[in-house]
């Protein structure tokens, strides 16, 4: 068993990270890149951190939602290049362009926008054009727009056209023939973009599209999710040779005996039925650890599986852990990891709390630490 490190604590295997790149990058052909996605801070993982676990791993590219994200990491990579990937107010241009970052472009406005600031900061950002394929979100509708719009920013010697994106709506769900509609609408218009430019990055795949489709891999595959080892598709990422990499562990503060009638936590939410134990563990929502996992949830002590019983509150939770147990105070707890043969998913509880993995690590709050764990690198 391994000591607790603090109350609350992310432990992150980098090297799962690097394994997950490796094996993603593994299945893509000659010439097409990775670009790793770290944006909200990694997906809770540690941004910085994951990003140099995935370069080692092969990813050439890394991907964020915002300039300040930009900016950050280029502090830590100097010539990686990094691509916005979401809208960016006037302030947040100049932020990019400082950050020597890739910029999104969707309305001739906008790129004529950042052609003027590009200038006054004497910088010459590189340009991805965004087509909206059926997303409904950020991006140009109209195909022939797009083309346009991308002839536009080609014939300005203030930017430099690099790339042409779409993004998927149902990538992750295998029943949907809807993937392949946006898939036929942006390669229309890939193709076209192709042959006037051929130098152009083409992009479209989030992970759930990388290992769904070789179609959709044009020059680019834009992952996050599957290089943090969770599964896309929300069930399990082990089939998919993807390590999980992130484990949220606390520690039993404390054990105490339940009669029948004794109750736990806030507004009596769980009342003992007979004689148990009780670990109270110092974690809570302020931590991450949803409200909504109240006498639904569950944790691994000792590698045994225990049902959280009672209110999940902002510092604390507490676990039953039955008459005749031999939880202790100091013992580490698990809520997202391994502990010998059993495991709790972050895809588990994403179904428990009827959401998505990607909310799970995410909500983990910044007030718990997170411990990147660099023994599994190779170097
Ligand atoms: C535009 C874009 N591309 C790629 C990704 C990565 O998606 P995933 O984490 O599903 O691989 C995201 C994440 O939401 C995104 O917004």
């Amino acid at each position: 068993m391994t000591q607790p490190i603090g109350r609350a604590t992310a432990i992150v295997d980098l090297g799962a990270i690097q394994h997950n790149c490796s094996r993603l990058a593994a299945e893509l052909g000659d010439g097409v890149e990775l670009c790793a996605v770290v944006k909200a801070d990694g997906y809770g993982h540690g941004a910085p951190e994951c990003a140099a676990a995935a370069v080692l791993g092969g990813a050439t590219r890394l991907g964020v939602a915002a300039a300040t994200e930009a900016f950050e990491l280029r502090q830590r990579f100097s010539d990686v290049p990094i691509l916005v990937l979401g809208a960016l107010t006037g302030a947040e241009v100049d932020v990019a362009l400082m950050a020597g970052a890739e910029i999104t472009v969707w309305r001739p406005g906008f790129a004529e926008f950042v052609s003027d600031r590009a200038e006054s900061l004497g910088v010459v950002p590189r340009i991805h054009v965004k087509h909206d394929s059926g997303m409904g979100r950020l991006g140009e509708r109209d195909g022939a727009a797009v083309l346009e719009l991308a002839d536009r920013i080609a014939a300005d010697d203030g930017l430099e056209l690099h790339g042409l994106w779409t993004h998927f709506a149902t990538a992750d769900e295998p029943d949907s023939d809807y993937f392949a509609e946006q898939l036929a609408r942006f390669s229309a218009v890939a193709a076209e973009a192709r042959e006037r430019w051929p130098e152009i990055c083409v992009h479209a795949a989030n992970s759930a599209a990388a290992l769904r489709s070789v179609d959709a891999h044009f020059d680019m595959v834009r992952c996050g999710i599957a290089i943090y080892g969770l599964d896309p598709m929300n069930d399990d990422p082990v089939p998919h040779d993807l390590r999980p990499a992130l484990s949220l562990r606390s520690w039993v503060a404390d054990v105490k005996r339940f009669e029948p009638g004794d109750s736990a936590g806030y507004g009596r939410r769980w009342t003992a039925e007979q004689p148990t134990n009780v670990a109270v563990i110092p974690i809570g929502y302020g931590d991450g650890v949803r409200r909504g996992l109240t006498n639904k949830g569950e944790v691994l002590i000792r590698g045994r599986r225990y049902p959280l019983v009672g209110t999940v509150s902002m510092d604390n939770l507490t676990a039953d852990v039955g008459l005749e147990t031999e939880v202790e105070p100091g013992d580490e707890v698990v809520l997202i990891g391994r502990d010998g043969t059993e495991r709790i998913l972050a895809e588990d509880l994403a179904r428990r709390l009827e959401t998505i993995n990607y909310e799970i690590t995410c909500g983990i709050s910044a007030r718990v630490p997170r411990v990147h764990d660099r023994s599994g690198l190779e170097h």
